[in-house]
């Protein structure tokens, strides 16, 4: 039995350490708004936080969880910077198919709480490996400033 911190929760799941995170978040969680899209960290898709930096489950083996706090885009909104994000990316309208948000938000959170005001090349670095198949880089960018603008000192 593995014990895990997840948005604040404490659960306990039977599976092998070497279980990738994000199969234990939606198969055994049931927290399905982290996606699956390359499972070789490549696309970002299932991007959450481990102590609030952000990881790619799909290559994270549980057994890294141990310990740490596990925040999904289910309990992102337990903080003034995730709801300020999700709110950010509400008001500019983000998503197209939506499958990749979920990661590109987590990203954009992990950013903006180790810099609340980026520039444009620190956006762009830090969400260089959240892809999005239908393009909708502008508005994460811009949903992105909105956020940061909102944000004050707020972490
Ligand atoms: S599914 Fe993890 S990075 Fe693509
Ligand atoms: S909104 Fe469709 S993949 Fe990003």
């Amino acid at each position: 039995m593995i014990s895990l911190n997840i948005n604040g929760k404490l659960a306990t799941v039977d599976v092998d350490p070497g279980t990738p995170l994000l199969w234990v978040i939606r198969d055994h969680l049931q927290l399905t708004g982290t996606k699956y899209g390359c499972g070789i960290a490549q696309c970002g898709a299932c991007t959450v936080h481990l102590d609030g930096r952000a990881i790619r489950s799909c290559v994270t083996p549980v057994s890294s969880a141990i310990g740490k706090q596990i925040t999904t885009i289910e309990g992102l909104a337990e903080t003034t910077l995730g709801k300020t994000v999700q709110t950010a990316w509400q008001d500019v309208d983000v998503p197209q198919c939506g499958y990749c948000q979920s990661g590109q938000i987590m990203s954009a959170t992990a950013l903006l709480k180790e810099n609340p005001h980026p520039n444009e090349a620190q956006i762009t670095a830090a969400m260089d490996g959240n892809l999005c198949r239908c393009g909708t880089y502008n508005r994460i960018r811009s949903a992105i400033e909105k956020a940061s603008a909102q944000l004050g000192g707020a972490k």
